[in-house]
């Protein structure tokens, strides 16, 4: 049994009311804010580029590196988003960390928004999440009436405000230029670039837009140090991250642990498989990542070795599916996924996540026709690189990916329906109640 857990962010989350300003500073909440306004600007900046820490979003763009691409300072605003929307499909890490650690957040958010000379950080939460708004909202309440935020931050004279916000639910509007739009209060749908955010962002001045994870490792980077952070994870991936197992393992869970940490090793720390049951196909960060099956166990989870193996990191949701499962219908599912939240701006994937549903549906109920494999292929063919933004490349990696493991599976759609050959009840986790049902 590996024991390579990291808990860094996680670390309190079964604590009494962890959420809480007095929880955060018993375990040594703010040290690293107190810290980091004590110290020039450009040495907090210089401190999160030494960490080498890639964004947690999914491109793994190197956080020091993008904020030290802001357009320099000439006096107008700056700000920070932090993008909080993740509604990518297995994604779940942003909202529990900030249900259960909300501080950890603001923290990181008063010490980023320094550290690129703002004074101003948005948070873009997805709107569903009453919950976690609310407890957004208290948080920085409190860490207002503490000090730690508003005007002469713990005496230092550094004005630092962080405003959380609510969208209306759109998975486009976690797309940064298209959550800014949003936050805007335009429709969220992207926008060209260049200009790049950091150039012409919010209100069209220097902006960073961060995931929630990268900027909530930010106090722990400053407090330990570059080289603390480094020790973890690989020479090009640094760092801890949080995986989140979710689907037919014994346990899911979030395991934070050392990036390049294995698929076999999270099982292994999940209780394995459910009992009497094997591992089919999983998703190494969401359903916009290439499927990977269990060949692909032992490949480090780290940003270039998973690109390396044909599919992306993303965000570490490691959906997990058994042999009980319909790959033609797990992938038909994502896919009505993508048809519905293609904002409509471009045609390869207004047009394109349409038909892909409907021969999707077709395979699924056995009525698929000659020539729908390679129609498939061609449709993302015909997407992939030609959309406007990466929702249209992501709507066509559980499809080619899946056709390349799995052919036979959707050749068997042209005859019979994936219902009769994985019967959907044999992959339910939770005991569905007669009334329920009804
Ligand atoms: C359709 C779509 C949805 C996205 N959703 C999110 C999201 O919910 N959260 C997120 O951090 N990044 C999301 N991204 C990636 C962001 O555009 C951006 O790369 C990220 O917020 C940058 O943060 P990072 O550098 O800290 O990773 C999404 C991208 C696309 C194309
Ligand atoms: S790729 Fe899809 S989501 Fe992105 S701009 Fe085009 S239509 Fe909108």
């Amino acid at each position: 049994m590996t024991d390579t857990l990291t808990p860094v962010l996680t670390a309190h989350w079964d604590q009494e009311r962890s959420w809480t300003l007095a929880a955060y500073e018993q375990t040594g909440g703010y040290a690293a804010l107190r810290k980091a306004v004590g110290m020039p600007a450009a040495d907090v900046l210089a401190a999160v580029k030494n960490s080498a820490i890639r964004g947690r979003g999914g491109a793994g763009f190197p956080a020091g590196m993008k904020w030290s691409f802001m357009s320099p300072p000439d006096g107008g605003p700056r700000y920070l988003v932090v993008n909080a929307d993740e509604s990518e499909p297995g994604t779940c890490k942003d909202i529990p960390l900030m249900m259960a650690n909300p501080h950890a957040l603001i923290e990181g958010a008063a010490i980023s928004q320094y550290a690129m000379g703002s004074d101003h950080a948005f948070i873009y939460l997805r709107g569903e999440v009453v919950h976690v708004y609310r407890r957004l909202l208290r948080a920085v309440e409190e860490a207002t009436a503490a000090g730690y935020l508003g005007e002469n931050v713990l005496g230092s004279g550094i004005t630092l405000r962080v405003t959380p916000h609510a969208g209306a639910g759109a998975y486009i509007c976690g797309e940064e230029t298209a959550l800014l739009d949003s936050l805007e209060g335009r429709r969220g749908q992207p926008r060209l670039k260049p200009p790049f955010p950091g150039a012409a962002g919010l209100y069209a001045r220097p902006t960073s837009v961060n995931n929630v994870e990268t900027i909530a490792s930010v106090p722990g980077i400053l407090l330990h140090g570059a080289d603390w952070f480094k020790a973890m994870g690989t020479e090009k991936s640094t760092g801890f991250g949080i995986f989140s197992l979710s689907g037919h393992v014994a346990n899911p869970g979030q395991f934070e642990a050392p990036l390049g940490i294995t698929m076999r090793e999270l099982i292994e720390l999940a209780g394995g498989m459910r009992k009497g049951h094997q591992l089919k196909f999983w998703t190494p960060g969401g359903s916009s990542t290439p499927i990977f099956t269990d060949a692909h166990l032992d490949i480090p989870l780290d940003f270039d070795s998973v690109a390396a193996a044909g599919s992306m990191l993303g965000t570490r949701a490691l959906q997990v599916f058994d042999e009980t499962v319909s790959v033609v219908r797990a992938v038909a599912r994502w896919t009505e996924f993508y048809a519905h939240e293609s904002c409509g701006k471009c045609t390869p994937c207004r047009e394109g996540t349409w038909w892909l549903r409907q021969i999707m549906e077709r395979l699924e109920h056995g009525q698929g026709q000659p020539g729908d494999i390679e129609k498939l292929d061609d449709i993302c063919d015909n997407i992939l690189g030609r959309s406007f933004c990466a929702l249209g490349d992501a709507a066509t990696s559980p499809i080619t990916s899946a056709i390349k493991h799995f052919r036979s599976e959707f050749e068997a759609g042209m005859h019979t329906p994936a219902a009769q050959l994985f019967p959907p009840e044999k992959s339910v986790l939770f005991e569905v109640k007669e009334a329920a049902k009804a």
